[in-house]
């Protein structure tokens, strides 16, 4: 089991403390940055996704989406839009700006949620059961380009995600569920031991995002960080190491409003 005193250092911060401050990053030693997001194949087929405002909120005001928002584990066996999958994708890790070789950090770019450094260590990666027009199967969102890359299809996709979900059927029920992969090099490169904090905290933003603006299209969906990280990563094809998942939400509709 895991020790719970060692854990609690993760949750603090050392940025002033001298071994950090020794300590040079990959960045000070002028090491390349990794690339602002996985390679796509160039055979691959991907989807290009509608502008993220091709769907209209249908609950208006921000406020409104703050208080309405629970956490929703019961989903009708609708299917989601393309348009909405596409809203979702936009708020959760959509690009606003990109600037190439940004000071000494090569390719930054900023987006619709808060990264500490602006790393966005994440790619987010889609096990679609549901969408209209698309073929069920796994999918890597590409921010840079705003599009769904096909990765592979899977059979029994609603039984593997139940069972890699530490049994939360619910799940396995969705029309789709996004899975958040940490890359954790993105953060290291510059933070060093001091990054794997930081790259949680992004998480929880990513989320809280996915939360409200699923409110806002009344769809529901749940935060999950008890799964499985064996059976997660496996059915992902992720290595574990330089690429593992650190958070995962099932989203689906909630009431027939399409
Ligand atoms: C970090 C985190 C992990 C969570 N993991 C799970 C989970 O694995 N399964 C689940 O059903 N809910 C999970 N939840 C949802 C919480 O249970 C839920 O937010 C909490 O009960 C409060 O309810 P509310 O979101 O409706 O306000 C998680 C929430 C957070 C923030």
């Amino acid at each position: 089991m895991k020790n719970w005193i060692t854990n609690r250092e993760l949750m603090k911060s050392h940025f002033d403390a001298p071994k950090f401050l020794e300590e040079k990053s990959d960045q000070d030693r002028g090491v390349n940055p990794p690339p602002v997001e996985s390679r796509i194949l160039p055979d691959a087929v991907e989807i290009a996704l509608p502008e993220h405002d091709s769907v209209k909120a249908i609950k208006p005001g921000l406020a409104n989406c703050i208080l309405d928002r629970v956490s929703r584990r019961k989903y009708t066996t609708g299917s989601i839009t393309l348009e909405e999958l596409s809203f979702l994708l936009w708020a959760t890790q959509g690009v606003k700006k990109t600037i190439n070789a940004y000071k000494n950090r090569g390719t930054v770019t900023f987006r619709t949620v808060p990264s500490a450094g602006a790393r966005h260590p994440f790619e987010t990666y889609l096990a679609i059961n549901r969408v209209t027009g698309v073929k069920p199967g796994i999918y890597r969102y590409s921010a840079l380009r705003h599009s769904l890359i096909f990765l592979f299809q899977e059979n029994n996709i609603g039984e593997k995600l139940t069972t890699a979900a530490a049994g939360q059927s619910f799940t396995g029920e969705a029309p789709v569920v996004f899975f958040w992969a940490c890359r954790p090099y993105m953060g290291e490169w510059r933070y060093k031991g001091e990054s794997h904090k930081a790259m949680l905290l992004d998480a929880g933003h990513v989320c809280q995002n996915l939360y409200l603006a699923a409110e806002s299209l009344q769809l529901g969906t749940v935060a999950i960080a008890a799964y499985s990280q064996s059976k997660v990563d496996d059915l992902l094809h992720l290595d574990g190491v330089d690429e593992f998942v650190v958070y995962l939400a099932p989203v689906g509709r909630v009431k027939e409003t399409r």
